[in-house]
């Protein structure tokens, strides 16, 4: 994880929409292009309803006309590892294999970094459901 990643996610975590948990959430995901895609955590005062950064980062990815990418970056507040929720992991694993580098950062900076298989593994992805696969 470069400067520049770990910088936009800091200032995606700052543009989080958390009034409910006051828990701001930063994202940024690396296109195979090389480019930077950063998302915040969206929340709702229907409270289910709300969105997680990683999840809005994907979403200007796909926007971006992108469909892989190459590295992760979340950013969260406090002591503990701010590692993406089990659905999100999925969601990352659309477009990312399991050699696919998770920086896990503070707001100091990065704390650890994990590939996604080691934070989903035996995965489900999308091989699993090609059409073309016994046709
Ligand atoms: N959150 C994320 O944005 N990403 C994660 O991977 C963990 C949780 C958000 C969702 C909610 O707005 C807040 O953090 C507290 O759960």
């Amino acid at each position: 994880m470069d400067e520049a990643m770990f910088r936009l996610a800091r200032q995606a975590m700052a543009r989080a929409h958390a009034p409910y948990s006051k828990f701001r959430v930063g994202a940024v995901v690396r296109g195979q292009s090389g480019t930077l895609y950063a998302g915040c955590n969206v929340e709702n005062a229907a409270y289910p309803e709300g969105c997680c950064a990683e999840t809005a980062a994907i979403a200007q990815l796909v926007m971006a006309g992108e469909t892989r990418l190459i590295e992760a970056a979340v950013i969260g507040p406090g002591d503990a590892l701010v590692t993406p929720c089990g659905g999100c992991r999925q969601r990352l694993r659309e477009f990312a294999d399991e050699a696919t580098p998770i920086h896990i950062c503070g707001p100091d900076g990065l704390r650890r970094s994990f590939t996604l298989g080691e934070l989903l593994p035996a995965s489900f992805g999308p091989d699993h459901v090609r059409q073309d696969r016994d046709e």
